[in-house]
C-alpha cells in the first residue's frame, strides 16, 4: 500500500498558501486492510476512512463513471488495482489533480504544475462534465485565486457552456448549490464567482433574478455606471471591502433584484423596486434553501436601503419607524450589518467608490441616543399601573420617549455648523 497527499493541500503548498485540509489517497489497499489498521470508515458512497490518530481523510484510490442523472448517478470502483493516475484523472481541475508521496515527490500526470504556472483553471478530462457542481467549483476557485491572476482556461469555459446548454445544472440539489455559493461569498473577490457563472450561462439557470439585472438601465445622474447588473457587482465588491460577514455580502448581491421587474415604460427609473425585490429575494431563498439570517438581512436591505440613503433628511418619526421596521432595538447587530449593506450600495457606483457615507454614522448616533434609554429609569419617572394593559402602556411610553429623544437629536444635528 502507498499513501499520497492529494488535492487542495498539494495545490496550496505549491502556491505557498496554507490552511487547506489535508486529504490522502491510498493506493493498493483493500477496505479490509484499512479496517485492520484501525482506520474508521466514514464514506457512504465510496470508501473513505478517518485516520485513527489525526482524524484526516484517507480515501481508497477509485474511478467513477457516470451512470445516470444527478450527483448520485455514479458507479464507483475502488479496489487495490486502481492506480494513482486513474484516481487523479477523475478529479476536476489539473491544479487539483496532483499528488505528493512521503518523500515530497510530486506526481503530476495531468499538467497541474504547467497550469499553476500559466494560472489556468483547466479541467483534467471530459469526465469533468459528469459532475455539474464542478461548474460552481471552477467559479469559486476563480474567485479564490483571482488575486493571483488565475482565469478559467478557454476550453474549460467552453465545456462549462456546453454543460449548461445541455441542462446539466438543473439536476443540482439546492443544498450543494448553496454550499458553493456560501463558500464563494467568503472570498474577497466573490464578484468573480458571479462573473464566471454568468459568462457560461450558469447564472441564468441558478439565479435568473440576478442575471436579469444585466442590461437594465438606471438613471446616469445617480448611477454613472448605468447598468444594474454592473452596479450590483460593484456593490458586492464594496461589501467585500467593508465586511467579512457573508450575510452582508449576500444582501449586497440581492438588494436591487426588484429593478429586474421594472415595467419598461418606467425605465430608467425604478419606482417601488425596494418592495418588488422582497418577493424575488424570498423566491431565491426558498429555492436555494438560504439560511434565515441571510434571507432576513437581504429582505430588509431591499426594502429599506433608500430610506437609509435619505437618513439626513428623514423626519424623526420616520427614523423611529425605520428602527422599528428593522427591529433594531432587539437586533442591534443586524442593524449594523444593514448599515454596511447600504454603505456598500452607495459606494458601488462608478467614480463614487471612495465617497464618504455620512448616513450610516448619522443613523448609528441616532440609534445610540434612543437605544441608551433605560426602561426601569423611564418607569420610575412615569409609573405605569399594573394590569392587562401594562405591556401596551410601556410600549407607548417607550415610543413617545424615543420620539422625543430623536426630535432633539435631529434638531441638534440640523442646527450644528456643517
Ligand atoms: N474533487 C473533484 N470534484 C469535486 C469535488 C472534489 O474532483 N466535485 C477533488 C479535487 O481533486 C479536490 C479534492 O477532490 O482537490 C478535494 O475536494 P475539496 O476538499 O472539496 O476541495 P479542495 O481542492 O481541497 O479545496 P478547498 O481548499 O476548498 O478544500
Amino acid at each position: 500500500m502507498k499513501i499520497y497527499l492529494v488535492g487542495g493541500a498539494v495545490r496550496d503548498s505549491l502556491l505557498n498558501l496554507s490552511g487547506s485540509d489535508r486529504d490522502w489517497v491510498v493506493v493498493g489497499a483493500s477496505i479490509e486492510e484499512m479496517l485492520a489498521l484501525g482506520y474508521k470508515p466514514v464514506g457512504k458512497d465510496f470508501p473513505v476512512f478517518l485516520h485513527p490518530k489525526t482524524g484526516e481523510e484517507y480515501a481508497l484510490a477509485r474511478t467513477e463513471r457516470k451512470s445516470g442523472k444527478g450527483y448520485k448517478g455514479f458507479t464507483v470502483y475502488a479496489a487495490p488495482d486502481v492506480t494513482l493516475e486513474e484516481d487523479l484523472q477523475r478529479r476536476d481541475l489539473t491544479i487539483n489533480a496532483m499528488a505528493m508521496d512521503d518523500q515530497q515527490q510530486l506526481v503530476d500526470p495531468w499538467g497541474g504544475q504547467r497550469d499553476l504556472a500559466l494560472k489556468h483553471l483547466r479541467h483534467v478530462s471530459p469526465a469533468f462534465g459528469e459532475d455539474p457542481l464542478r461548474v460552481l467549483r471552477v467559479a469559486r476557485f476563480a474567485a479564490r485565486f483571482a488575486h493571483l491572476g488565475f482565469v478559467v482556461a478557454p476550453d474549460t469555459h467552453q465545456l462549462m457552456c456546453n454543460m449548461v446548454e445541455e441542462g446539466e445544472l438543473e439536476h443540482l440539489i439546492a443544498e450543494r448549490v448553496w454550499r458553493e455559493m456560501d463558500t464563494a461569498l467568503g472570498e474577497t473577490d466573490a464578484r468573480v464567482f458571479i462573473e464566471v457563472l454568468r459568462a457560461c450561462g450558469a447564472l441564468h439557470v441558478l439565479l435568473p433574478e440576478l442575471d436579469r439585472l444585466f442590461g437594465v438601465p438606471q438613471p446616469p445622474k445617480w448611477h454613472p455606471e448605468i447598468d444594474t447588473g454592473l452596479h450590483t457587482l460593484m456593490v458586492l465588491d464594496q461589501a467585500c471591502r467593508l465586511s467579512n460577514d457573508k450575510t452582508v455580502r449576500f444582501a449586497a448581491l440581492m438588494h436591487d433584484l426588484g429593478k429586474g421587474t421594472t415595467p419598461t415604460a418606467e425605465l430608467p427609473r425604478h419606482i417601488g423596486h425596494e418592495t418588488r425585490g422582497i418577493k424575488l429575494i424570498d423566491k431565491v431563498c426558498r429555492r436555494l434553501r438560504v439560511p434565515t439570517a441571510y434571507a432576513e438581512l437581504a429582505s430588509l436591505a431591499s426594502q429599506f436601503h433608500t430610506h437609509c440613503h435619505q437618513a439626513l433628511v428623514l423626519r424623526p418619526d420616520t427614523v423611529l419607524k425605520l428602527f422599528e421596521s428593522l427591529d433594531a432595538f432587539r437586533r442591534a447587530e443586524r442593524f449594523e450589518k444593514f448599515l454596511l449593506v447600504c454603505e456598500a450600495d452607495a459606494r458601488g457606483r462608478l467614480g463614487l467608490e471612495d465617497e464618504p457615507y455620512p448616513q450610516a454614522d448619522y443613523l448609528r448616533q441616532a440609534f445610540k441616543s434612543v437605544a441608551d434609554l433605560n426602561v426601569p429609569d423611564l418607569l420610575r419617572e412615569h409609573p405605569v399601573p399594573a394590569g392587562p394593559q401594562a405591556g401596551e402602556a410601556i410600549r407607548e411610553l417607550l415610543h413617545t420617549k424615543r420620539l422625543q429623544v430623536l426630535r432633539a437629536f435631529v434638531e441638534q444635528q440640523r442646527s450644528a455648523p456643517q
